[in-house]
């Protein structure tokens, strides 16, 4: 069946995430519309009001009422988001405040050392479990300024760095030699933080709450790719999504498929012939949470994919290099999987099967558009990881399968 209509997406996770800390560290009542329907922004509210940030939630609508922060009474449960624990860790040292997270069984085998070792260098006392959650954080001084270069590309570890650092004494320097996407940076811009993102991203501690602000999440282009794929692939599909996110730091995924031009933007797809492509290191931020759905496109284009340089992806909400290349195995496509990507042949005439989903929410949608592809739905162990990001995602699709 074509994939036709048109359609427009909650708002960005990244961006969602990012309003909720920045209304939290405001003076006084910002709104934020069209704010993510997922359950890892629903973690991130959830901690900040343990933190005595008060919020309410109408219609994708949320009223956060900002700089009224206290110890937490309870532990903060940062369920399957490694945004809400990476970033917020920062954000609350930096408001010396002390604080133990936790999360699921996803989250707690992730690597925590990323940001342990940055905050320690600030001046944080903190115990982990061997780099992994439970993770106590005590702060109670000002923090220490830093210069940090990463080891891994991310942009959690350096928002997290970034958030730590308003409350620091002195300035802390990022250097960034792969890109990340860059929305802390524009958001802390905007209300007023001192923070020049050159060569280097350098932030001068901020002695005032941020400025309250109204606004609206534009669409998730993440999430975007899911049905753009699905309409890239299937015959006789036409696909229009409006209002997408398009800054250049998060469109890797639309650079492949079609050129781009403004910042937000309506995407159209519509069945085309693919190639395979070719992705190294330096391409890997812009296109990290597109790299299960453009597998499945691959297996359709005339010419084989590589991805390299993309080891972080067996340390995302699962291994997901070894979940694409199992999924994709069983559903009969030629693929070998590497340490640090996967190498896909053509051509390929996918089956439908049963799918391990990892209980990972871009897994269970990636393997719900390759099921498309092969002619119905496959079947997956576990369909309730789509709401960690996207809820409304089978009612969508459902919406645009003519
Ligand atoms: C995110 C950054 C990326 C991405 C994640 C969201 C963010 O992670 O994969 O889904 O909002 O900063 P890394 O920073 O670990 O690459």
């Amino acid at each position: 069946m074509p994939i036709r209509g048109n359609i427009t997406l909650p708002g960005d996770k990244s961006i969602s995430h990012r309003a909720l800390m920045c209304g939290a560290l405001a003076n006084g009542k910002s709104v934020i519309k069209n704010i993510s329907t997922g359950q890892d922004v629903e973690s991130t509210r959830t901690c900040l009001s343990e933190c005595g940030i008060y919020s309410k939630k109408e219609n994708n609508i949320v009223e956060i009422v900002g700089n009224t922060f206290r110890n937490p009474e309870n532990k903060l449960d940062c369920g399957n988001s490694g945004t809400t624990i990476r970033l917020l860790s920062g954000l609350l040292a930096g408001k010396k405040i002390s604080s133990t997270f936790t999360g699921d069984h996803s989250l707690s085998s992730r690597p925590m050392g990323r940001i342990i070792e940055p905050l320690e260098k600030m001046g944080l006392q903190i115990i982990s479990q061997n780099g992994k959650l439970p993770l106590s954080i005590t702060s109670t001084n000002a923090l220490h300024g830093i210069r940090y270069n990463p080891p891994k590309a991310s942009a959690q570890v350096k928002s997290c760095v970034l958030f730590a650092g308003l409350g620091a004494n002195a300035p802390v320097v990022i250097e960034e030699p792969i890109q990340t996407r860059d929305h802390s940076e524009i958001m802390l811009k905007e209300l007023g933080v001192d923070i020049a993102c050159g060569k280097d991203i350098i932030l001068n501690p901020q002695s005032n709450p941020l400025m309250p602000f109204n606004m609206c999440v534009p669409g998730d282009p993440s999430s975007a790719a899911f049905f753009s794929a699905a309409s890239a692939m299937i015959p006789d599909s036409d696909l229009t999504i409006n209002n997408v996110l398009a800054n250049p730091t998060r469109i890797g995924f639309y650079d492949v498929l079609t050129k781009m031009g403004e910042k937000v933007g309506d995407v159209r797809v519509q069945y085309s012939l693919l190639n395979g492509v070719s992705i190294g290191k330096k391409d890997i931020p812009r296109i990290i949470d597109e790299l299960p759905i453009l597998a499945i496109l691959a297996t359709q284009a005339d010419s084989p994919t590589t991805v390299e340089g993309a080891e972080e992806l067996r340390v995302k909400e699962s291994d997901r290099i070894h979940a694409i290349c199992t999924n994709l195995k069983a559903m009969s496509a030629k693929v070998i999987e590497k340490k640090d990507g996967f190498i896909i042949d053509t051509p390929n005439i996918l089956h439908n099967t049963n799918i391990k989903t990892y209980h990972d929410h871009r897994i269970a949608m990636a393997f719900t558009v390759a099921g498309l592809n092969a002619g119905r739905y496959n079947s997956l162990d576990n369909e309730d990881c789509i709401n960690i990001s996207f809820p409304e995602f089978n009612s969508v699709l459902k919406s645009i399968l003519k």
